[in-house]
């Protein structure tokens, strides 16, 4: 597989909804939060994998807005899971040349959570081998709606004019202002949607689907997305005979 992919055109960012965790627990007779711990080995698959070829920026959805309102006893085991992993990794992931980024309506969560997330993005600052960004707490709508806040702040305080907005000016409101938008979008576990995730930095991704459940993800299912993806040709809106 790793062969057949072509070096010269690795996406810079790939963005995973990483889902299945619990229709995977559950096809083995065991509780959801069995699927997110295994989850977790996928994780490391996966960072490894996108600093094998190249990748630059992975952005990994790992809670979102809306999964707050799930049962009380598996929001804390994620939480949880998310302290123990990051506490356990975050040493082996600095000596990798890992940069730890974390996007989302970080207020929300758990305090323990905060300072580990913290630490953990602190050691790791001075990294530019693979940018790994989770996003906890994130949704798409809570983005752009906080941007929009900011940027009339900015307006009524008159540090801003509203003709001086313009696409890029309102990227760099966004979580996402350190990051270029992502070539491919992958979501695991046969669901078509987007799920509230990156919706305006999608705009031109390249969504990639796959049945497999996220504890079942390995390398070898990151390159057949990649591989997948060079086979695409991407038009951004001209035709086939301008591009060559
Ligand atoms: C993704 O797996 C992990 C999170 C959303 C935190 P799910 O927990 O959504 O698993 P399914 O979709 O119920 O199988
Ligand atoms: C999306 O998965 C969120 C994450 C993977 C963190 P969900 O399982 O929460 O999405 P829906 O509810 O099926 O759309
Ligand atoms: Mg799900």
């Amino acid at each position: 597989m790793l062969d057949l992919i072509d070096k010269h055109k690795i996406p810079s960012h790939v963005a995973i909804i990483m889902d299945g965790n619990g229709r995977w627990a559950k096809e083995r007779d065991k509780d959801r939060l069995f699927g997110h711990q295994h989850g977790v080995i996928s994780v490391k698959e996966v960072v490894e994998g996108c600093a094998e070829i190249g990748i630059k920026y992975l952005t990994l959805y790992a809670f979102s807005t809306e999964n707050w309102n799930r049962p009380e006893n598996e929001v804390k085991g994620l939480m949880e899971l998310l302290v123990a992993t990051i506490r356990k990794e975050a040493e082996s992931l600095n000596k990798n040349g890992v940069r730890l980024w974390v996007i989302g309506d970080l207020d929300c969560l758990p305090e323990n959570c905060k300072a580990e997330l913290l630490e953990a993005t602190e050691l790791t600052k001075d990294n530019t081998k693979l940018n790994v960004i989770l996003a906890l707490s994130y949704s798409s709508k809570w983005e752009i709606t906080n941007a929009v806040k900011q940027i009339a702040e900015k307006i009524k305080n008159n540090e801003l004019q509203v003709d001086d907005i313009n696409e890029e000016v309102f990227a760099s409101f966004l979580t996402t202002k350190n990051f270029p938008d992502p070539e491919l979008m992958i979501r695991t576990s046969g669901e078509h949607r987007i799920s509230n995730f990156l919706l305006y930095q999608m705009a031109y991704s390249e969504l990639y689907f796959t049945h497999t459940h996220w504890p079942d993800f390995r390398k070898k299912n990151l390159y057949e997305a990649i591989l997948n993806f060079q086979n695409r040709e991407r038009r951004f809106g001209k035709i086939s005979e301008q591009l060559y």
